[in-house]
């Protein structure tokens, strides 16, 4: 098996809160990120899928179909969005990092079908970030 990853880019506001508790709970928990009026991050996405080189072509994925499709299926609609209001497939999901790569990872992967997906590795700062390989 090969394994094929392409960065990708996208920033994105958001605010980390659970509309069921307080203000008080909500800033105990959440800290900063619970901020009423939204704060931002530099998002990297780093998307890995894998497979044998056809032998046609040698493979693994056409980088810019891998390049598309993902725009198309995430990047797009969530570059420069506010993730808990302008974003349909968080809606009614706290947008942590946690919750975004599995939000992310049910788009992708019926898309990107026949080629499979192995990982998500999202950056929500530098140091920061969350790995999904899927429910397995
Ligand atoms: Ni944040």
């Amino acid at each position: 098996m090969v394994f094929l990853t392409r960065r990708l880019h996208f920033n994105a506001a958001h605010r980390v809160y659970n509309p069921t508790w307080s203000d008080e709970q909500n800033e105990k928990v959440f800290g900063m990120c619970a901020n009423k009026n939204w704060h931002g991050h530099n998002y990297e996405l780093e998307i890995t899928v894998y497979g044998r080189p056809n032998t046609d072509t040698g493979f693994v994925m056409d980088l810019n179909d891998l390049k598309r499709i993902v725009r198309e299926a995430v990047i797009y609609k969530l570059d420069h969005k506010n993730l808990n209001l302008d974003v349909e497939f968080m809606k009614g999901i706290i947008p942590t990092t946690e919750n975004l790569v599995i939000a992310m990872w049910k788009e992708l992967h019926p898309k990107l079908l026949p080629v499979q997906l192995y990982s998500l590795k999202l950056y929500e700062t530098p140091r920061n970030f969350v790995e999904y390989r899927g429910d397995k």
